[in-house]
């Protein structure tokens, strides 16, 4: 069974049995709080707090999801950065009985797979939460014999919430027995051994409870279900495979490395699993509009590209290997996201970019990590030499560490970085010293009309532009942002328009000091997020006839701006123009 059929096999069961079908939603989630899209639940957030979906209260969706915390494990069978989730949901419509049939006739009667080889898991009772019995009931009554359940502790068996918040609660899993025979541990050999028999396959969450900032619990009303198993294992048991690389989902990616490597797949499986792992999980957020980079989500992105990128070395794969590898992910994927097919030449060009930066300088660092590690460890500055001069990763000098079993000190790197980037900001103010007052003025219009342009970009163009530089001489402003497509003439003016109107409104400039967390779940936008302090200025521009009370613009921003909006008098986009791949940039001026 193809994992196309598979994909559309579990959306129809689902659909069948009144759930709407819900399309993914994007890698990158509103819920500030969290980095990326983690689990198929995190679109649903909100109505499982009771809030109306517009879906109805049975949904089923396969959603793209984005682990960081997995990356040590990839390059084993089952662990990927990127994986597709399968899910169905309940917001306090069915609860534990109707889940947990659903699953086993889903798994057993439409993917024929033998009862014989699955294995169940409930929450055993912790930390004053009780134990599920009513789970361990469900599952005797629909036929699972005793000896293929085990109850096991909240790290195994409750899950959530996602972000700082949310619903929460105890859990079935549903493991698969790919090896149907012990390990010496003998009877001991049961779901979550470490040994490779076990493979989870299917998370069923019944959100019980709500977990609040502090971390304490209390009964949700209306209760809730959230499930989750990954397409990616489900194609590999489905499919007979002994990995989920081995599956259709990887297999084009794999054979593409193989015909430019002297190192055969079945002897080095590991290089190859992580090269096509980081590349799928690169594509992928390459489409949604990251750009390499020094922080954040950035950060993530080229973090996996350039570990991709030396694992490729280590097969002796020829410059610039991963385009074609990357063009294999799109075609595998194409049909099911088209953001893949839409924005192919951004990822491409994106991807083409870094590997080309990182390519001149790896080799050069790879011999300077040898220098280093004569020493006999790393320290904190030479961390840092690899990573600003050579463009190393920390993580990835760890991980070269590692190997040499050599010791590397982390908080001197960060102190390093830090000073960096004390350094660097001492200079930029430094820019902005000395220039007269009326200078000044002009400057302080121009970085309060960046604020109204940056808000009215993610209106006109979508939540996908993000700010990637700024920057203010006293005649205008320049301002970077991502985007993957020329700007048009007709956009300019709306995005021009926007501007102006709010001049006109003459709103008012609020400056408010918060934490810096509270600063981002008010919503303020924070994307040069290197390092904030613990209290941080946010400047909203807002609209006071506005009955709702909403702001046009929120930021975090260090200032200064002006007090009004009609300070600026007009406001005129003088220049659009490309800024690397999958970035613009607008020049404009006040009149
Ligand atoms: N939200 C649950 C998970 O991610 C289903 O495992």
């Amino acid at each position: 069974m193809k994992s196309l059929e598979i994909r559309k096999k579990f959306l129809g069961f689902f659909e069948k049995r009144g759930h709407k079908i819900v399309p993914s939603s994007s890698l990158l989630p509103s819920d500030p709080t969290v980095l990326f899209t983690t689990a198929g639940m995190q679109q649903f957030k909100e109505y499982f707090l009771g809030k109306s979906s517009p879906y109805g209260n049975k949904v089923t969706s396969c959603q793209k999801c984005f682990r960081t915390s997995d990356i040590e494990e990839v390059g084993d069978t089952k662990h990927l950065i990127f994986l597709e989730m399968l899910g169905n949901f309940s917001f306090g419509d069915y609860f534990k009985k109707e889940t947990t049939e659903l699953a086993f006739e889903l798994l057993t009667k439409n993917f024929k797979i033998p009862l014989s080889k699955l294995w169940f898991t409930y929450f055993k009772g912790e930390e004053n939460i009780p134990e599920d019995k009513e789970s361990l009931e469900i599952l005797k009554k629909i036929g699972v014999s005793k000896n293929r359940i085990y109850k096991f502790g909240i790290k195994e068996n409750f899950w959530g919430p996602t972000g700082q918040e949310g619903p929460c609660g105890p859990t079935i899993e549903i493991h698969y027995d790919l090896i149907g025979e012990s390990c010496q541990k003998g009877k001991n050999c049961i779901p979550n051994c470490d040994c490779g028999r076990f493979i989870e396959l299917w998370n069923l969450v019944f959100n019980e409870y709500y977990q609040n900032k502090n971390g304490k619990l209390s009964p949700l009303k209306p209760k809730g279900v959230d499930t989750g198993m990954g397409l990616e294992r489900l194609a590999m048991i489905c499919q007979k495979k002994p990995s989920v690389y081995e599956t259709d989902l990887f297999e084009p990616v794999i054979k593409e490395i193989s015909k430019n490597s002297s190192k055969p797949y079945s002897l080095n499986p590991i290089p190859y699993r992580i090269i096509t792992d980081h590349t799928r999980g690169s594509v992928f957020l390459a489409s949604e509009g990251i750009l390499p980079s020094n922080v954040e989500r950035g950060y993530v992105l080229r973090r996996i590209l350039r570990r991709a990128i030396r694992f490729g070395r280590l097969l002796n794969l020829p410059k610039n290997f991963l385009i074609s590898l990357a063009q294999k992910v799109i075609e595998i994927y194409r049909d099911i996201y088209p953001e893949l097919r839409s924005r192919q030449a951004d990822i491409l060009t994106i991807i083409q970019n870094e590997e080309e930066k990182f390519g001149k300088t790896l080799k050069r660092g790879l011999k300077q990590f040898e220098k280093i590690s004569a020493k006999g460890k790393i320290s904190g500055i030479d961390a840092f030499h690899l990573f600003d001069t050579y463009g190393f990763p920390l993580e990835l000098t760890q991980e070269l560490a590692k190997e040499r079993k050599l010791e590397i000190d982390i908080e001197g790197f960060k102190k390093a970085l830090e000073k960096h980037r004390e350094i660097s900001r001492a200079g930029v103010e430094k820019k902005f010293g000395g220039v007269g007052r009326e200078a000044t003025y002009e400057a302080t219009k121009l970085h309060s009309a960046t604020h109204l342009l940056h808000a009215a970009l993610r209106k006109i163009l979508g939540s996908h532009v993000k700010q990637m530089g700024s920057d203010i001489s006293p005649q205008r402003l320049r301002f970077d942002f991502s985007h993957p497509q020329k700007i048009t003439t007709e956009e300019i003016k709306k995005v021009e328009d926007l501007v102006n109107q709010k001049i006109k409104k003459d709103l008012k400039i609020k400056k408010e000091e918060m934490s810096y967390e509270r600063a981002l779940k008010s919503g303020a936008l924070a994307f040069f997020k290197e390092k904030y302090p613990k209290i941080v200025s946010v400047y909203s521009i807002g609209d006071p006839s506005d009955p709702s009370g909403q702001v046009f613009s929120k930021e975090i921003c260090a200032g200064p701006h002006i007090k009004r909006t009609s300070e600026l008098g007009r406001f005129k986009i003088i220049r659009e123009d490309s800024s690397g791949a999958g970035v613009r940039r607008i020049r404009a001026i006040l009149e």
